[in-house]
């Protein structure tokens, strides 16, 4: 049994992957595709956070794109049953925040938990999917991931006592509490959407996930788990932090002779699709160092 199914007595976590926005940082790249699509290394970038998603056990997933990119996402990642899991799709005509998500899958969330990933960030660690596995688990209330780094200005930053007790949200503040950064991976029991609903857009227009964030941590349920200086956090919203990316994978992948978010071999590995099926999928892609991979992690099987 996947870690989303057990311990609760709630029905399985649903996924959502955000994918939309203007990504007008990396402008003229995005000007005819989304950033989303665009590779960091090996893959296209939507690849990372939806292995989060599928690493948490997720199978139940709703990708969210502007009207102009969501048939480009169909075209990669169809409904998903290449790779045992099942895929659906919903529009964002504008970017209208981060929270606005929960508004535009309320259908799909049909009054369960879910999980909020962005499109452009890459969380990953030795000890990562054990601590997804275990934080799915909660019953109620919002569940957030911290991360160290060195410039929280940019970030929302948490600021907690030794017992991990949650103090206050604030994003990007002038001068930040602490040096714990929320990353863009937000579990939510099934008020999100209700309480997305009542928020008021920010200055820019918004509906801020740091007020839906406050808003649970007004009620007492807001937690958080940090990840641990092994790990990383990666977004790739600029230049820079894309080709930092791209570097980060590149090394580890080169070293160690396997890849990180690969979702043939997340979904290999957890009995989602079987050997035949995983030798199909590098079949279709023989020419490239990623089908050779397919192959490889195949022939250990066999
Ligand atoms: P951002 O990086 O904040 O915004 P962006 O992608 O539009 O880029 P830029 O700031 O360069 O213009 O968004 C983080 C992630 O959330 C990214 O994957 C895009 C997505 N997003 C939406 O899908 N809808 C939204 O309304 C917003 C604000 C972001």
């Amino acid at each position: 049994m996947d870690c989303a199914e057990i311990a609760t007595n709630s029905r399985p976590l649903k996924g959502i992957v955000l994918a939309g926005g203007r990504g007008t940082r990396l402008m003229p790249a995005t000007l005819p595709i989304s950033k989303q699509l665009l590779p960091v290394y090996d893959k296209p970038m939507i690849y990372y956070p939806l292995s989060t998603l599928m690493l948490t056990g997720i199978r139940d997933i709703l990708l969210i794109a502007t009207p102009e990119d969501l048939p480009r996402f169909k075209r990669l990642l169809g409904e998903g049953q290449q790779w045992g899991i099942r895929i659906q799709y919903a529009v964002q005509d504008q970017p209208l925040g981060l929270a606005h998500a929960f508004i535009v899958a309320e259908d799909f969330i049909d009054g369960q938990r879910s999980a909020l990933v962005l499109g452009d960030n890459i969380h990953y660690g030795a000890n990562f999917s054990s601590m997804l596995c275990k934080a799915s688990e909660f019953e109620k209330g919002m569940v957030i991931f911290a991360y160290r780094v060195s410039d929280p200005q940019r970030y929302g930053v948490i600021e907690f006592t030794d017992n991990f007790e949650i103090l206050s949200i604030e994003e990007k503040p002038m001068r930040p509490k602490s040096n714990y950064a929320v990353t863009g991976l937000y579990f939510v029991d099934e008020q999100a959407p209700r309480m997305a609903r009542e928020l008021k857009p920010s200055q820019r227009g918004e509906l801020e996930i740091c007020d839906l964030q406050n808003w649970y941590l007004r009620q007492n349920a807001l937690t958080m788990k940090v990840m641990d200086r092994g790990s990383a956090w990666l977004d790739t919203g600029t230049y820079d932090s894309m080709m930092d990316s791209a570097l980060f994978v590149q090394t580890l992948e080169r070293r160690q002779g396997i890849k990180i978010a690969c979702p043939e071999e997340i979904a290999f590995r957890k009995g989602w699709i079987s050997r035949s099926e995983l030798i199909a999928l590098a079949k279709e892609i023989w020419n490239s160092p990623y089908g050779e991979y397919l192959n490889n992690v195949a022939s250990e099987f066999a």
